[in-house]
């Protein structure tokens, strides 16, 4: 990057505002007002939106045909350099647009100096942001999908692997592996669903919207969104160069797709650990400790529970840089770049690695199901079974609660309890208690109702998900 003070006058002929200054901007106030560092990652969006917009400007006569060719072929070389590394960008231009104006007119010529009629940075940048993103949205969408696909993989085996299903962290009742799995799976099918809606309004197009107030040249906005792929125009000039709603609505989607990979990435790491020993993750994706040969660490689990941290941070960067804004554009609206890249980035890699993973997740059945035995998980079925007999919900309630307490002094399960004790507690127990209610596979095969944990409902619901996954 060039950052030679004395092409500051140049720099101020190429931004097109020299005429008003009588000094080059100062070495300091360019550094800080730059951007080309990294809005260069928009250079593609950039020039896809200048094709359109030139190629509309001579279908509405505003520029000549051969002008319009010139900058095609202009652009064309300026991509290829950008794609092959050679391109020069110059901070002294300060962002990407200017820097590839100003590359297009020294290739082009005057043609290069027409492309800009009609057009403002201001609808510039927000067309070119939405494109982006919006072609980062579709990168994304997929590997929701893959994350989904992987937790299926994994469930499907385990209709009837039982572990024991929490609440406040102590054993609530038994639930199948594939159940708990296929949890996850609904929120990130959610995450899917809100997904596809912020592409909605991310696909928007505001060129045409010029500085803040519309242009007076003729411009065909609907063909210029036709050709870009927009589903429709901003339809306020105001709003379409202010308003970056859809980058912190996409930021929203981020955070709450992360805080699902974070829970789940908070159950694997507790999984693995010696006291619940409920899965093993392959040696390729743990780390290992410098000084205690015996550790094999879910390092990835724990990075992707900590990045969430970060995606909270653009978000509410994001929304924090909007906050003040009187209409219109403003500055500050640079600033929502960086959380924006590091957003798209950040979740990319992340739900990449999380879904390679967990479909590597090695699951070790008799430990859930220990742990299940442990802790009264039937005891609810205890108490639904004494209500089939007759007896109201609450009464029942109290029964199993004086036949847990004894179990607890006991040291004994439920089902580890012989009948005539458990008798004791109430006189229409039977010897069918243990099949129908205390053992793990009752319970779970009792919960039949739609959403519930037996495996026959769980089996149908992976093979909904499978078909809507496709
Ligand atoms: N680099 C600027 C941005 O990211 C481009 C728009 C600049 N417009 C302006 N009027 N200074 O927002």
């Amino acid at each position: 990057m060039s950052n030679d003070p004395k092409h500051g006058s140049l720099a101020n002929k190429s931004r097109g505002w020299s005429a008003l200054f009588s000094e080059p901007m100062s070495e300091l106030v360019q550094r800080y007002t730059a951007s080309v560092p990294f809005d260069q990652r928009l250079a593609a969006a950039d020039i896809a939106g200048s094709l359109a917009h030139a190629e509309m400007l001579a279908a509405q006569g505003v520029i000549s045909q051969q002008d319009a060719a010139d900058i095609q072929r202009g652009l064309a070389q300026i991509k290829s350099d950008i794609d092959a590394g050679i391109f020069e960008w110059k901070l002294e231009l300060e962002d990407v647009h200017l820097n590839i104006e100003a590359r297009l007119t020294a290739l082009v010529g005057d043609a290069g100096k027409r492309l800009h009629t009609g057009r403002s940075r201001n609808d510039q940048v927000a067309t070119d942001v939405r494109l982006w993103l919006r072609g980062e949205i579709d990168a994304l969408a997929p590997l929701l999908a893959q994350m989904q696909r992987s937790l299926l993989s994994v469930a499907e085996p385990h209709t009837e692997t039982i572990l024991p299903g929490l609440t406040h962290l102590q054993v609530a009742q038994p639930v199948s592996f594939a159940h708990h799995l296929l949890a996850y799976v609904e929120m990130f099918s959610r995450d899917a669903e809100r997904l596809v809606d912020v592409r909605k309004r991310v696909n928007r197009l505001p060129l045409g919207a010029a500085a803040l107030a519309g242009t007076s040249y003729p411009l065909d906005r609907e063909r210029v969104a036709k050709t870009l792929g927009f589903d429709g125009l901003c339809m306020n000039s105001l709003d379409a160069v202010s308003d970056r709603d859809f980058a912190i609505e996409f930021c929203s989607w981020a955070a709450i797709t992360m805080m699902h990979v974070s829970r789940l990435a908070e159950e694997i790491v507790l999984w693995m650990t010696q006291n619940y020993g409920f899965i093993d993750l392959a040696d390729r994706y743990c780390t290992g400790s410098s000084i205690m040969p015996q550790k094999r660490n879910p390092d990835v689990a724990e990075l992707a529970r900590g990045k969430t941290g970060r995606v909270y941070g653009h978000l509410t960067a994001t929304l924090t840089l909007m906050k003040g804004q009187p209409l219109t554009y403003n500055k500050d609206n640079q600033e929502d770049k960086e959380p924006l890249f590091d957003t798209v980035d950040t979740l990319a890699a992340t739900l990449r690695i999380m879904a390679e993973m967990v479909s590597g997740i090695v699951v070790k059945p008799e430990a859930m199901q220990r742990a299940a035995q442990r802790g009264f998980a039937t005891a609810t079925d205890l108490a639904d079974y004494l209500v089939k007999k007759g007896v109201p919900f609450r009464d029942a309630h109290e029964v199993v609660a004086a036949a847990v307490k004894h179990g607890l002094q006991q040291g004994k399960d439920l089902s580890e309890l012989p009948l005539d004790v458990l008798r004791g507690f109430h006189a229409s127990i039977g010897d069918d208690v243990y099949e129908s209610a205390l053992t793990l596979e009752a319970s779970l095969n009792a919960r039949k109702v739609v959403g519930g944990t037996s495996p026959e409902r769980v089996r149908e619901q992976i093979a909904a998900h499978r078909q809507r996954l496709g």
